[in-house]
């Protein structure tokens, strides 16, 4: 089964059939909320809004360990991970997709492994290559088929929270090699790994990182342009 978590632009998703919800359990805590079972198309779905269907969970407050053990308990093999996050490269303009292929993690202070506490052996799991690539060609594979424009790769920059950057971080973001900056990629995609799921993030850029793009102050989103990209997002899905 295919799950998809839903960021702070999508903690609902109109194209998925519902037909039941169910709370989980998990022995790290509970999920952001009950987890949303349905169709897209032919495909079995399992949805989650990772802040709360009220959007009321805080990027560092979210019990991502909680959430990735929710989706494994089930039976998830696949997980897309939407998420929001600032442009930095040029060509990343507000209302693009993006489809990271690697990424820098400047969180701190989250719950980040499973790989932990007394009598847990010591792992070290593979992390160069943080996002699943047979995922990330399904994905852009269904973009094509949908006419839906995605680029194809670059680096998403992990910051804290929940505050927006300074200018300077992000230009030094910028020099480290970030192309997209948000605040929920990581421990999510690293706790994915650890439980050996596949995992992809499609990202939606919702405004220019603070700095970029002129006057404008990154909290500035036009809700026109993300209306415009969630559709996109959306067909894609479909598109499977
Ligand atoms: N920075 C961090 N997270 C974000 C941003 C941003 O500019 N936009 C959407 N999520």
């Amino acid at each position: 089964m295919l799950a998809i978590i839903g960021g702070s632009r999508l903690s609902q998703l109109p194209i998925l059939q519902i037909t039941h919800r169910q709370i989980v359990r998990t022995p790290y805590g509970d999920p952001s909320c009950a987890l949303t079972f349905g169709q897209i198309a032919a495909q079995s779905v399992v949805f989650l809004a990772r802040h709360g269907y009220g959007n009321s969970i805080v990027p560092h407050e979210i019990n991502y360990r909680a959430n990735i053990w929710a989706l494994h308990s089930l039976g998830v093999r696949q997980v897309i991970a939407i998420a929001s996050v600032g442009g930095i490269r040029p060509d990343l303009a507000p209302g693009r997709l993006a489809l990271p292929d690697d990424l820098i993690d400047s969180s701190w202070g989250r719950k980040h492994t499973y790989h932990e506490g007394q009598g847990v052996a010591v792992q070290h799991v593979d992390f160069a290559q943080p996002y699943d690539n047979a995922l990330r060609q399904q994905l852009l594979a269904a973009a094509q088929q949908a006419g839906v424009d995605v680029a194809d790769g670059g680096v998403y920059a992990c910051t804290q929270g929940p505050r927006l950057e300074t200018a300077a971080e992000v230009r030094a973001l910028s020099r480290l090699g970030a192309d997209i900056v948000g605040m929920t990629g990581m421990p999510e995609a690293a706790l994915a790994r650890e439980l050996g799921l596949a995992y992809a993030s499609l990202c939606i850029v919702t405004n220019w990182a603070s700095g970029l793009g002129g006057q404008q102050a990154a909290a500035n989103f036009n809700p026109a342009i993300i209306a415009g990209s969630t559709d996109q997002l959306q067909r894609i899905l479909q598109a499977l």
